[in-house]
C-alpha cells in the first residue's frame, strides 16, 4: 500500500482479465455471498465465483454455495494445526484456483500479515458500521451502545490491520431511536448486499488510484 508522500498505486484498467476469478471467504450465513454471487450471475460484476472457502464446518452459507453448484472447501484452523498452517493451505488453494480477488463476507478472522502480503489490494471486506468507527465484532450493537445517530456499511480492502484498509465504499443508515443490534443489523443488511457487489464492481474495472490512504475512481462513464 502507498504511504504518505510515497508515489501513488495506478491500478491497471480493467483490474484484472475479466470476468475476474473470485474467491469469496465466509463464517456463517453467507447472505453477503448470495448477493455477490447473485450479482457476478446477472451480469452485474464482471466476475465469477470459483472458490467459497469456510473455516466452520456448520457455516450455512457453505450450503448455499453447494445448491449454487459452486466448489466449497472448508478449511478449520484448530484441524489443520493452528492459523499459520491454516492460511498457507488457503493461499495454496487460492492459487492453484487461480483467483484474482478475494471477498471476505462475514469472515470471522483476521488474515495474518503473511497473507495478506500474498495478495496486495486484492481482498476486500464488508463491515456493518462507517469505519473508522466500530471496528471488529458486533458492530451493529456498538453503535446502539454508543448512541450515535447514523451508522452504516463500509466496502475496504483489507491490509494486516482490523477493519484498517482503505475504503472503496460507504454508505449511512440512520439508527432510530428504539434500535437494538437485531433491529439496526435488519436495516443495515440490505445495504450491504447492494452496496458490496457495486464496490466490486468499480475496484475490478480499475483505473482507479491508492494514494496514501485515499482510494480515487475515474469518473464513471
Ligand atoms: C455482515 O453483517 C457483514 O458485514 C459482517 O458479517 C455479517 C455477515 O453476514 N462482516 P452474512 O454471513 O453475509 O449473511
Amino acid at each position: 500500500m502507498s504511504g504518505p508522500g510515497a508515489e501513488p498505486v495506478v491500478a491497471p484498467t480493467p483490474l484484472v482479465p475479466l470476468p475476474a476469478r473470485l474467491a469469496v471467504l465466509l463464517s456463517g450465513r453467507g447472505s453477503n455471498f448470495e448477493s455477490l454471487a447473485d450479482a457476478c450471475a446477472r451480469g452485474e460484476v464482471p466476475a465469477r465465483v470459483v472458490a467459497v472457502v469456510s473455516d466452520r464446518r456448520d457455516a450455512p452459507g457453505l450450503s448455499r454455495a453447494e445448491e449454487r453448484g459452486l466448489a466449497t472447501h472448508v478449511l478449520v484452523p484448530k484441524e489443520l494445526g493452528g492459523r499459520e498452517a491454516q492460511e498457507a493451505r488457503l493461499a495454496r488453494l487460492l492459487e492453484e484456483a487461480r483467483v484474482d480477488v478475494v471477498c471476505l463476507a462475514g469472515y470471522m478472522r483476521i488474515l495474518g500479515p503473511g497473507f495478506v502480503a500474498r495478495f496486495p489490494l486484492r481482498i476486500l471486506n464488508i463491515h456493518p458500521s462507517l469505519l473508522p468507527s466500530f471496528p471488529g465484532k458486533e458492530a451493529q450493537a456498538q453503535a446502539v451502545t454508543h448512541g450515535v445517530r447514523v451508522s452504516g456499511v463500509t466496502v475496504h480492502v483489507v491490509d494486516a490491520g482490523m477493519d484498517s484498509g482503505p475504503i472503496l465504499a460507504q454508505e449511512a443508515v440512520t439508527v432510530a431511536d428504539g434500535d437494538d443490534a437485531a433491529s439496526l443489523s435488519a436495516r443495515i443488511l440490505p445495504v450491504e448486499h447492494r452496496l458490496y457487489p457495486q464496490a466490486l464492481r468499480r475496484f475490478l474495472e480499475g483505473g482507479w488510484r491508492l494514494s496514501g490512504r485515499r482510494l480515487v475512481f475515474p469518473p464513471e462513464s
